[in-house]
C-alpha cells in the first residue's frame, strides 16, 4: 500500500511539471504514511537535504528488490540474486569497500577498450539506419549506438562476442523498486542463457570471475538505459541544430555538466532514529531521494546530483563519460545526415527511471536552452 503511494507521488509531482522546471514544492520532505502502518516512506525533494542524507551514517543502502525476491523460487532468479548479493548499490560499509574495488578493473578496462574503439565500427552500427527508408527516431539510433558500445563492453569483459540483440541488451534493466515478479524471471531468463552461452563458448569454455559476472551484469541491469537516454538527448540535439557552429561547444557542454542524466531517484533506510526537517525518522523507514533528471535537479536549482553522493557515488561514471564522448564525436561525423533522416523523440529510459518519460521538447540544442516536459506513464 505504501509503495502505491509512493508510486501515486512521484507520477503526480512529475506530471505537474511546467516547461522548463517543476512546480514549486513548499516542503523539502513529506512522509507518505502514518506511525500506525508501520515504516513509513518519506519522499525528499530537495537536493541539499538529499545529499545530506546521502552522507549520513544513519541510513542504510534499502534493499529493494528482496521483498519480491522472496516470492521467487532460487533457480529462477539465479543471476538477479548474485547481482543484490554482491553489487556495492546494494552493501554497507565493509562489503562495500571490497566489491568497489573488484568491480573498477573491469569498468576500467571497458573504458579503455571503448576509447580506442574505432570510429568506423560505431558508423557501421548507424550507417544503413540512415538511408532515408524509414521512420527512424531518436531513440532508435541511439538503441543501436548504445547497443553496439555496450556489446563492445562486454566482449571486453568476457572475450567473447556476446550473442545479445539490442532488444536483450535494454530489456534487463531490473534496477528499480516496484520491479515485478515477472519481470525478474524474464530478466534472469535472458542473463542466465548470456552468460551460459560465453561460458560454454568455444574461446572460453570456463566460468567468469565473480568481479567480471558482476561487471556484466551491473553494465546490463544499471548502465545501458540511463545511457540510452544520453544517447537519445544528445541525437535531438543534433537533429534541432545540425548546422549550428556551436553545436560541438553545445553537446561538450552537455555532457560534461551532467546536465542531462536521467536518474530520478535512489532510495536509504534508516538505521538509527533520528530528526530530520521537523519530521522523527524511526529505524527502518524509507527515503526515496530525488537527485535529477535530464535538466538537473527536479526540485532544486542550485546543486545536481544525477550521479549520487557520497560513498554510493555511480562507479560507472567513467565509464559513462568515455561512452558519452564517443557517442559525440560519432554525432559530430553525421550531424547533417542524422538532421535529414531522423526524427526527435522523448527520451525514454526504460524501466530503471519507470516515473519519468520526457517529451521530445527534451532538448533544444543549446545547454542554457534545456526545456524538459516530464510525462506520468
Ligand atoms: C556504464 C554505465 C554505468 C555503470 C556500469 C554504472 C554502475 C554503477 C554502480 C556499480 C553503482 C553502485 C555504486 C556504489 O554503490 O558504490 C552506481 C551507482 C549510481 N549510478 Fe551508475 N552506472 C552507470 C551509468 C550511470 C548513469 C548514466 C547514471 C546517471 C543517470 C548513473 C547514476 C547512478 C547513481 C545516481 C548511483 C548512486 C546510487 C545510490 O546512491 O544508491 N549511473 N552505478
Amino acid at each position: 500500500m505504501n509503495f502505491l503511494k509512493a508510486i501515486q507521488r512521484v507520477t503526480h509531482i512529475t506530471g505537474r511539471r511546467h516547461e522548463g522546471s517543476f512546480a514549486e514544492m513548499s516542503d523539502p520532505i513529506e512522509c507518505l504514511s502514518d506511525a500506525s502502518q508501520g515504516p513509513r516512506i518519506y519522499m525528499v525533494y530537495r537536493a541539499s537535504l538529499a545529499r545530506t542524507i546521502l552522507a549520513d551514517s544513519r541510513f542504510q543502502q534499502a534493499q529493494f528488490l528482496a521483498p519480491i525476491l522472496s516470492l521467487c523460487d532460487e533457480e529462477s532468479t539465479r543471476q538477479i540474486r548474485f547481482f543484490i548479493d554482491s553489487n556495492p548499490a546494494f552493501l554497507n560499509a565493509d562489503r562495500h569497500a571490497a566489491q568497489v574495488e573488484a568491480i573498477q578493473q573491469p569498468f576500467a578496462r571497458c573504458e579503455d577498450a571503448i576509447r580506442n574503439l574505432n570510429i568506423s565500427v560505431l558508423l557501421e552500427a548507424i550507417d544503413p539506419l540512415l538511408d532515408g527508408s524509414d521512420d527512424l527516431t531518436a531513440h532508435q539510433v541511439g538503441i543501436a549506438l548504445v547497443g553496439r558500445l555496450m556489446r563492445h563492453c562486454l566482449e571486453t569483459i568476457s572475450g567473447v562476442d556476446p550473442p545479445l540483440d539490442n532488444k536483450e541488451v535494454f530489456a534487463v534493466d531490473i534496477f528499480q523498486p516496484f520491479a515485478k515478479r515477472s519481470h525478474l524471471v524474464r530478466c534472469n531468463t535472458i542473463l542466465d542463457a548470456l552468460i551460459n552461452a560465453i561460458e560454454n563458448h568455444p574461446d572460453r569454455q570456463c566460468p567468469l570471475s565473480d568481479a567480471d559476472r558482476l561487471a556484466v551484469l551491473t553494465l546490463l541491469m544499471m548502465g545501458a538505459t540511463p545511457l540510452l537516454a544520453v544517447a537519445t538527448a544528445l541525437l535531438n540535439a543534433v537533429i534541432r541544430s545540425p548546422d549550428s557552429a556551436d553545436l560541438q561547444a553545445s553537446l561538450a557542454s552537455l555532457s560534461n555538466g551532467y546536465s542531462m542524466l536521467p536518474t530520478n531517484f535512489v532510495m536509504r533506510e534508516c538505521v538509527v532514529p533520528h530528526h530530520i526537517s521537523g519530521h522523527s525518522l524511526h529505524s527502518g523507514d524509507t527515503c526515496y531521494l530525488f537527485l535529477g533528471d535530464v535538466s538537473g535537479c527536479p526540485f532544486s536549482s542550485s546543486l545536481k546530483l544525477p550521479l549520487g553522493y557520497g560513498s554510493h557515488y555511480c562507479k560507472g561514471a567513467g565509464l559513462a563519460k568515455v561512452v558519452t564522448a564517443r557517442i559525440q564525436e560519432l554525432l559530430l561525423y553525421r550531424a547533417n545526415e542524422i538532421a535529414e533522416n531522423v526524427c526527435t523523440s522523448a527520451v525514454q529510459v526504460g524501466p530503471a527511471s519507470a516515473f519519468l518519460k520526457y517529451s521530445d521538447a527534451s532538448l533544444s540544442g543549446v545547454a542554457s536552452d534545456l526545456v524538459i516536459n516530464a510525462q506520468p506513464h
